[in-house]
């Protein structure tokens, strides 16, 4: 079989290796791809992710039998659409379903809508009843931008001033474009946080083994925002009564929802959930696989990846029994230092190859040049590895970390602390 895989990240690295696993699989394209996922895939850096056009015509020229696509915007743009159309055969929600991601208001509106729990709202169109609405509200108060903004549409004011000037970089000075023509303001909820995703063909559900992010760039939880520096899985905190709690009272309510809306979620969805003291609420859903979340959530999986994405797309996921693993995984993002702000690129990268069985490195940022694998981007590699013991994937994956070289070369040293200490409590 011949595949295509929409994305250029580390997340699409570890989907790559995965569907690689079946035997039927000859060949797989990924558009773009980078320099790392060269060697699991043809690459075609010409095509961009958003270029749609040119994935369907690249898709029947190759004759495609399977496509997936993983990032946000194609997704949101219709690129599952598109391909449906021409006939090919592809995992991911079609456009009317990735507003469940694209546009929080959407979101916010179906769970009130459903009752599915999660930070109670308001939705301004104009800042200055945003503001007007601000100097009543209690802080901190969390700010968030309608539409897509690289996982940083999001903003938690301490005060009216910090909460003022939200509002002015949101609405006014656009800081994310159009994704803030509107916002949401809500509720600041607090507790343990989990990521569950789940495969799901709009009625059958599959959640996969949780896992948790660590966003922030610095040790302990401090500094600015990332698009996530390391991850483990499973989530501690996601204890059994919790998940049948998310099973009951947010997983199939939110697909019920989606069919009841006319756009049935079909692939992978993503519950970005707080465990707070009156229960599990919804943060976000994404409409994707997360990044770095899918890169010790796919090696977990023990059913075939691409007989999962398949069932998906005829609609009998009912009929599989998606299993998984048991033991956990971790994965430590090595990135350029002076991400997520300026960073310089090009930097060559020595990866041994001697790395032990249980250890996979996952590249996110790089590129080919000259025949050298060069950094490309802030957050370069994923290094990846599974243990019988959350402390046994940790240690592995630190360990190698520690034999991957790029000049510059920045990462947390404490991805999987929170997990441990939870486990301990
Ligand atoms: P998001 O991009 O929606 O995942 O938000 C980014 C981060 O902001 C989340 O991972 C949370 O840590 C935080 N956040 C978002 N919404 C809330 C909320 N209502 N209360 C507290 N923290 C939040
Ligand atoms: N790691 C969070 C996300 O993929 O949105």
């Amino acid at each position: 079989m011949k595949l295509l895989v929409v994305g250029g990240g580390g997340r699409e690295h570890a989907i790559i290796k995965k569907l690689k696993e079946n035997p039927q699989v000859e060949t797989v394209y990924a558009l773009p791809g980078n320099g790392g996922i060269a060697a699991d895939a043809v690459c075609v850096p010409e095509i961009g992710a958003k270029e749609t056009a040119k994935i369907v015509d690249f898709a029947k020229a190759h004759e495609i039998n399977f496509a997936v696509v993983a990032p946000d915007d194609p997704l949101a743009l219709g690129c599952v659409d598109r391909l449906h159309e021409a006939g090919i055969p592809c995992f991911g929600p079609d456009a009317k379903a990735a507003r469940i991601e694209a546009s929080k208001v959407f979101a916010k509106n179906l769970m009130k809508k459903y009752g599915i729990p999660t930070a109670r709202y308001e939705v301004f169109r104009d800042p200055g009843a945003a503001l007007e609405y601000l100097r009543g509200a209690s802080f901190p108060i969390v700010v968030k931008a309608d539409g897509l903004a690289l996982g940083k549409g999001v903003l938690i004011p301490q005060n009216l001033e910090e909460a003022e000037a939200a509002v002015k970089s949101i609405m006014e000075d656009k800081t994310f474009g159009d994704s803030g023509n509107e916002i949401v303001i809500e509720e600041f909820l607090t507790g343990p946080e989990v990521s569950v995703l789940a495969f799901t063909d709009g009625t059958a559900i599959a959640p996969m083994v949780s896992s948790m992010d660590h966003k922030r760039a610095g040790d302990g939880d401090t500094g600015p925002n990332t698009g996530g520096m390391g991850t483990v899985a499973p989530n501690p905190c996601y204890t059994p009564e919790i998940a049948q709690i998310c099973m009951e009272k947010i997983f199939l309510p939110t697909l019920a929802a989606m069919r009841a809306e006319g756009c049935p979620f079909k692939g992978c969805l993503y519950f970005g959930l707080m465990i707070t003291p009156d229960g599990p609420k919804v943060i976000e859903y994404n409409c994707r696989f997360g990044d770095p979340e899918t890169q010790v959530v796919l090696p977990l999986l023990k059913t075939d990846l691409l007989t999962v994405m398949q069932a998906v797309e005829n609609g009998t996921l009912d009929r599989l029994n998606v299993e998984w693993h048991s033991g956990a995984a971790a994965c430590v993002i090595l990135a350029s230092a002076g991400y997520p702000g300026s960073y310089e690129k090009g930097k060559v990268i020595a990866i041994p190859e001697d790395l032990p069985e249980n250890v996979a490195v996952y590249h996110a940022g790089d590129k080919l040049a000259e025949g050298r694998l060069v950094t490309n981007g802030g957050r370069v590699l994923g290094v990846t590895a599974t243990g019988e013991t959350l402390e046994a994937a940790l240690k592995d994956a630190y360990a190698a970390t520690e034999r991957v070289e790029f000049e510059g070369k920045y990462l947390r040293h404490d991805i999987g602390k929170r997990a441990l200490s939870a486990m301990e409590g």
